[in-house]
């Protein structure tokens, strides 16, 4: 099966307590299997990952290549916004699509959400539709998937 690799940034280890008026109530745990569920379906294996930490979230950018995944999907939570670590570690992934996740409409909200660093390297974006976001972007990469293997 095709490894995917979720990536998931600062606080949203708080997701179902945090800001539920913009985040939703399920929590991270929940989203995490919701969406191997939904992966398994279309043959595609996916290990979630999250962590508080910039540096963690580039190490496991950095090992991407060598542990053979397909996919990479991330929400880098703030990160997204201010990071450049973070986006010069994706740029140096060669070959495998990835694809910036947000629960919220990041659009919609205070200005400085309207920057996003991810999008610079990400070959898609999808946001706004809560936790459904994750399954959408398995869709996505499904679909790059296809296209670049056959
Ligand atoms: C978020 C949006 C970010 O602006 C915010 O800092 C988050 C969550 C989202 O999924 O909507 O932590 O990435």
């Amino acid at each position: 099966m095709k490894k995917i690799l979720v990536i998931n940034g600062p606080n949203l280890n708080l997701l179902g307590e945090r800001e539920v008026e913009i985040y939703g109530k399920t929590s991270l745990e929940d989203i995490e299997s919701e969406t191997i569920k939904f992966a398994k379906i279309n043959k595609i294996d996916v290990e979630f990952k999250q962590s508080n930490e910039e540096s963690e979230i580039i190490n496991w950018i950095q090992s991407c290549m060598k542990n053979n995944y397909k996919g990479l999907l991330i929400n880098a939570g703030a990160y997204t916004h201010t990071s450049i670590a973070i986006m010069d570690a994706l740029k140096a992934i060669e070959n495998i699509p990835i694809i910036e996740v947000h629960l919220s409409n990041i659009h919609q909200r205070e200005e400085f959400r309207k920057k996003s660093y991810i999008s610079e390297v990400a070959d898609g974006v999808i946001f706004g539709f809560g936790a459904h976001s994750y399954i959408l972007a398995i869709m996505a990469i499904e679909n790059l998937l296809k296209k670049k293997n056959g």
